[in-house]
């Protein structure tokens, strides 16, 4: 993809203002604003409707940069060297002189930080002097934006500039890691937990209990496309959007596609594009073929498993 200069100035002149404005970035696009700023970074607060107690990821160009504000350990070396950038966050414990905002963190003595792979991201990233607060760009609790018009979607006009960067390639959130104890996972996402592991080669701790909620983004009822689903469907009715894992070779209206064969990747990256779909079409139930659990079948599933308690 050619990257506008133009744009990336504009977007830079309006964060040096401490505006907000909507990224792209490979997992979905991302709100930002200066991380060092507590005026943008209210903003963000106030724009998504983000509840003050749920902090932000911040978004970094490399290591040296987030040397300033974080504490490093040998298992972020580890991570960072093999998978940044990419879709994965780390928490880590945050040093007493970092300059971020208390607001991105509700004061709080750790932070979560990514390194985007995007592009147009690492572009921006690279010509700012801060790094970036970002949640994902969509309302609270709803689904992930991954393009730029599920971003105008969403916000209309309260975001004074979406820089565009094609469709997300990943099409899923980071996957997230607690790093300041042993590793434990947070949330499920685009880079697969094996993977993980066969880098660190230790024990990883992942609760899938909602009730020991350490990241709000494991809260139930999340990533909502505000229609009631069905998980595990076999059949059903014509009424009813029927999201299926691979095309079959009876096709129906109500038929969405997530891939050709079943390419669990191909399907995670069309997963919130299809929701959004089949919100803005007549139907009023969405049914959900039997996903295989494996790979990122279980971060699709895990989000399917959310969206459903509706
Ligand atoms: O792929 C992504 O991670 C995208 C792109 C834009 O980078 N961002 C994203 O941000 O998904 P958001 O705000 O929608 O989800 C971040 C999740 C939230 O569930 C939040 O509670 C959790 O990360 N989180 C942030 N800081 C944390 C911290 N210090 N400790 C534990 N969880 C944290
Ligand atoms: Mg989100």
């Amino acid at each position: 993809m050619k990257i506008k200069v133009a744009n990336i100035k504009k977007a830079k002149n309006l964060l040096d203002k401490s505006n907000c404005i909507a990224i792209p970035t490979e997992t979905v696009y991302g709100l930002a604003g200066n991380a060092y700023s507590n005026r943008a970074c209210k903003k963000i607060f106030e724009l998504k409707k983000r509840p003050k107690n749920n902090p932000l990821i911040v978004h970094y160009y490399n290591i040296s940069q987030l040397k300033a504000d974080c504490i490093l350990n040998k298992d972020f070396f580890k991570l960072y060297y093999k998978f940044c950038p990419g879709p994965i966050t780390f928490v880590l414990k945050l040093k007493k002189n970092s300059k971020i905002s208390k607001i991105v963190n509700n004061n709080k003595k750790d932070l979560a930080v990514r390194f985007p792979k995007h592009p147009v991201a690492r572009k921006l990233l690279k010509y700012l002097n801060y790094p970036l607060a970002a949640p994902s760009a969509n309302l609270s609790k709803k689904v992930s934006a991954v393009k730029s018009e599920d971003v105008k979607d969403d916000f209309g006009k309260k975001i004074k500039f979406i820089l565009e960067g094609g469709t997300s390639s990943i099409g899923l959130e980071s996957t997230i890691i607690d790093l300041r104890k042993r590793p434990k996972i947070l949330r499920l996402g685009g880079l697969e937990i094996s993977k993980i592991k066969d880098v660190l080669n230790k024990k990883i701790l992942y609760e899938n209990n909602p009730r020991k909620i350490s990241a709000p983004g494991q809260f139930k009822l999340h990533y909502s496309p505000d229609l009631p689903i069905k998980l595990n469907v076999k059949k059903v009715k014509n009424y009813e959007a029927y999201i299926l894992i691979k095309k079959v070779r009876r096709i129906k209206p109500n038929y969405f596609f997530l891939s050709k064969n079943g390419n669990l990747k191909e399907a995670a990256k069309n997963l919130y594009s299809t929701f959004r779909k089949i919100k803005k079409s007549q139907y009023k139930f969405i049914s959900v073929e039997r996903i295989p659990n494996k790979g990122l079948g279980k971060t699709i599933n895990d989000r399917l498993k959310r969206a459903s308690k509706f």
